[in-house]
């Protein structure tokens, strides 16, 4: 697989998020066949993993680490040759009793065991946590780097004054934030800054949560357990109708080029930003593949200023989750993160 780089950090084209292995879009799948399916994405030549501490059926909780034990379970044969980026959240009580670097490293040491690793490639702060300053987090990221504990450090869901003051203390490896063809607010600022500043850029829901791969209509019912596409306002009904031009578009450059629709749109923001990493999540091994199988659907230069002309014309109804959770804290996990100590 190509690669490229997130600062320093030498990762696959094409990363996988294993989120959805234990939380956020419906029944999650055996233990065996998630394990199976990380390792095949190894075999196929993936080499970023990502997960977080909250990551569990959820969020309960009694899950708390799920994913994290899940992905250390799956990697630990070949653990030296992947880029692993985990996340944390600050809970206020805690790090107010304790102060921000004893927390975040007491938070790392405990994702190391469910890791079953002794060092962390890419450590995020989840979301920002408005009790505390980013230039503490920044400065206790920096502490755990000179370490040897993390290897570079990134935030997700922030805003650019955020990025920017982070930065200024100890230079960011990546930002891990919202990403696709139908939710692309990101491009005004926070990627350009990125791109300026050697700051890699994660696309976290891709494929916007399944919607750009064509195979969810308006007849799609999502599961009734732990599934966040029940209340993504883009797959309202109306919004599934009134954005089919998108997916006409991304069909039609799907059979010009003998790939699928998803394939498209990962294939689109990597052409179009050299330092954009994509992790697309499936609980589906034959899926996995074909995400990551973008990496072989190279547009030529023609092909993507057709492509993104086209795509910039058209009108986005409703949106994947920016809204809701950009510049945001985390406060409503609290009870969960709470529940490990
Ligand atoms: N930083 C954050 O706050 C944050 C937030 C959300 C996610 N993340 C990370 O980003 C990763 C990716 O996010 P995401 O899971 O929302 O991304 P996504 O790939 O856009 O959405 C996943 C959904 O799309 C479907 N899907 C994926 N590939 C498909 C394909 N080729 N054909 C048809 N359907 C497909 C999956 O269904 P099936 O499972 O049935 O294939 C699943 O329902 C997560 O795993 C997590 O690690 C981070």
């Amino acid at each position: 697989m190509k690669t490229r780089k997130l600062r320093d950090l030498e990762v696959s084209e094409i990363g996988m998020g294993c989120m959805g292995f234990s939380h956020g879009y419906g029944q999650i799948p055996a233990e065996d066949y998630s394990i199976e399916a990380i390792q095949k994405a190894h075999d196929f030549g993936c080499t970023f993993f990502d997960t977080a501490e909250v990551y569990g059926p959820n969020l309960a909780p009694e899950y708390f680490g799920h994913n994290e034990k899940l992905v250390g379970k799956a990697i630990k044969d070949f653990r030296k040759e992947i880029v692993l980026a985990t996340k944390l959240h600050i809970p206020t009580a805690e790090a107010k009793a304790d102060g921000v670097y004893v927390t975040i490293r007491r938070h790392l040491e405990a994702s190391f065991k469910r890791l079953q690793t002794d060092y962390v490639d890419l450590y995020y702060l989840h979301r920002i946590n408005p009790e505390f300053a980013v230039e503490d987090v920044a400065l206790a990221m920096g502490k755990l780097i000179d370490a040897g504990l993390i290897r570079g450090w990134g935030l997700s869901q922030i805003p650019i004054d955020i990025l920017q003051r982070a930065h200024a203390v100890t230079p960011l490896t990546a930002i891990q934030s919202i990403y696709s063809m139908v939710e692309r607010s990101v491009e005004e600022e926070i990627i350009p800054y990125c791109l300026e500043n050697r700051v890699g850029f994660v696309a976290f829901s891709p494929i916007s949560s399944g919607f750009l791969s064509g195979k969810i209509t308006v007849d799609t019912q999502f599961e009734k357990v732990d599934d966040v596409r029940n209340f993504t306002p883009q797959l309202k009904r109306e919004n599934i109708i009134a954005n089919q031009p998108i997916l006409d578009l991304i069909g039609k450059f799907a059979s010009a080029k003998n790939a699928t629709n998803a394939q498209i749109s990962l294939a689109w923001m990597v052409k179009k930003f050299p330092n954009v990493v994509p992790i697309p999540g499936s609980k589906n091994q034959g899926r996995i593949l074909e995400n990551l199988g973008a990496t072989n659907v190279e547009l030529t230069d023609a092909e993507f200023a057709e492509l993104d002309k086209s795509l910039s014309a058209l009108k986005v109804y409703g949106h994947r989750g920016h809204d809701e959770s950009h510049g945001k804290s985390f406060l409503h996990v609290e009870k969960s993160v709470n529940a490990q100590k």
